[in-house]
């Protein structure tokens, strides 16, 4: 079978890599790719949001399986596309993305399907947002924009003054455009977040062992948001007890919820949660694999996972055997670019990936990278996602920084502290 990933990043790259080990697997073709797609597969030259481009190739090429790699595809119906082509594909429709597509959507959904979540009011109107903040006591709330924002839609506000900036930037200077005309307005929850995927097939949900990505920029979890800068698995913040909480209480209902209102979800179910004192609370869904968490997980699933793709693609899930596990955490540290995650240059030679990658254990994915020529050039903020496995936490985390230190181009940096809360 050949098979497609649509992407460009540091979770395609993972993807390419694993579904290329699989026997069932002849050619795995990655578009657009980057630099280690180049290498781990064969890059196709086509733009990830470019459907009639795609569905075209894969008709051409004999793709037996096309996996989506980013959310912006499939909240615009992409694996819509493939199907009503015949062509099988893993990502869920249009309507069941939404779930990330639309946070106002993904609040009522989760209201309706009784999953614990942040209580909420969605606004359409900027003053009644400002007045309902003004008639709430002075207390932490998150302001969201409704739509796709690439990470940034979010703001955590201490006080009301910040609350009205946020809803300003949002509704009237229309800072996220279409995505900001509603918001959602929520209470703050306090905790330890963790991220965990789930693979489903319209009904049967098949969980993946637990994550941590790191989202501000800098040690400590100081400075601003970015994709994620490092991520390890699994994270003990999910016990075995939290686990079995989180597929009772919240995968399963979503999952029922969403096929009740004719909106059957085949894909990977991300649930973005909040540990807190009262239990996990859904942050957020997102309806792909996260990057970097897809990093560390599918460096630690020992199943071949084209067949899990193929049997969620094909509603068949629960024929499965259980997953098989590397019981080794492994830790992904994000190398970056000076300046992200604002603005920074590209195109800097970056040097000694395959020293890391010779390395035992260790697996440098590519994120943002191209070729030219011979030389791997940096093309993005996020660069390199080095991924090592190790007999514990703190010996995966000890060789992922070896492997780093091997790396080198003008302006790299990471966080040094990737995978220390594990530790607590
Ligand atoms: P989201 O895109 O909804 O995951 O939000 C991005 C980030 O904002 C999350 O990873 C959290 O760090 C933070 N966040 C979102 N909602 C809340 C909330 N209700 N309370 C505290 N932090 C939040
Ligand atoms: N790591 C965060 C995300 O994939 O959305």
């Amino acid at each position: 079978m050949n098979v497609l990933v649509i992407g460009q990043g540091g979770r395609e790259h993972a993807l390419a890599w694993k579904l290329r080990q699989s026997p069932m697997v002849d050619e795995v073709f990655c578009a657009p790719g980057n630099a280690g797609t180049a290498a781990d597969a064969t890059n196709v030259p086509i733009a990830s949001d470019d459907i009639p481009e795609l569905v075209k190739f894969a008709q051409r090429n004999a793709v037996g399986l096309t996996v989506v790699g980013p959310e912006a595809p499939l909240v615009a119906g992409i694996s819509d596309a493939f199907r009503d082509a015949g062509l099988r594909v893993f990502g869920p429709s249009r309507l069941a993305a939404e779930l990330e597509g639309s946070k106002v959507f993904s609040k009522n959904l989760m209201r309706q399907a009784g999953v614990p979540t942040a209580e909420f009011r969605a606004f359409t109107n900027f003053e009644h947002a400002l007045q309902y903040v003004e008639t709430r006591s002075e207390q932490p709330l998150v302001v969201k924009a409704d739509g796709l924002a690439a990470g940034k839609g979010v703001t955590v506000c201490e006080s009301r003054e910040e609350a009205n900036e946020a809803i300003k930037r949002i509704m009237q200077i229309k800072e996220f455009g279409q995505a900001g005309q509603r918001i959602v307005i929520e209470e703050k929850l306090v905790g330890q977040e963790a991220s965990i995927l789930a693979i489903v097939d319209g009904k049967s949900i098949l969980p993946l062992e637990s994550s941590q990505d790191h989202k501000p920029a800098f040690d400590d979890d100081k400075g601003p948001n970015t994709g994620g800068m490092g991520a390890y698995s699994p994270t003990p913040l999910v016990s075995q007890e939290s686990m079995d909480t989180i597929i009772e209480k919240i995968l399963i209902p979503t999952i029922h919820t969403l096929r009740m209102n004719d909106r059957p979800f085949m894909g990977v179910l991300y649930a973005g949660l909040m540990m807190t004192a009262q239990g996990p609370r859904v942050l957020e869904y997102n309806v792909r694999f996260g990057d970097p968490e897809a990093q560390p997980v599918l460096m630690r699933l020992k199943t071949d996972v084209a067949e899990v793709l193929l049997a969620a693609s094909e509603g068949r899930l629960s024929d499965l055997p259980d997953l098989e596990w590397d019981p080794r955490p492994a830790v992904c540290v994000v190398m970056a670019s000076e300046g992200y995650p604002g603005d920074y240059k590209k195109g800097r030679p970056i040097r000694g990936i395959a020293d890391a990658d010779a390395m035992d254990g260790v697996k440098v994915f590519h994120a943002g990278t191209r070729m030219q020529g011979g030389d791997v050039l940096t093309d993005g903020g996020r660069v390199l996602g080095v991924t090592a496995l190790g007999d514990d936490v703190i010996g995966a985390k000890k060789r992922a920084y070896e492997a780093v230190k091997k790396i080198r181009w003008e302006g790299a940096w990471c966080r040094k502290d990737i995978s220390d809360k594990a530790r607590g």
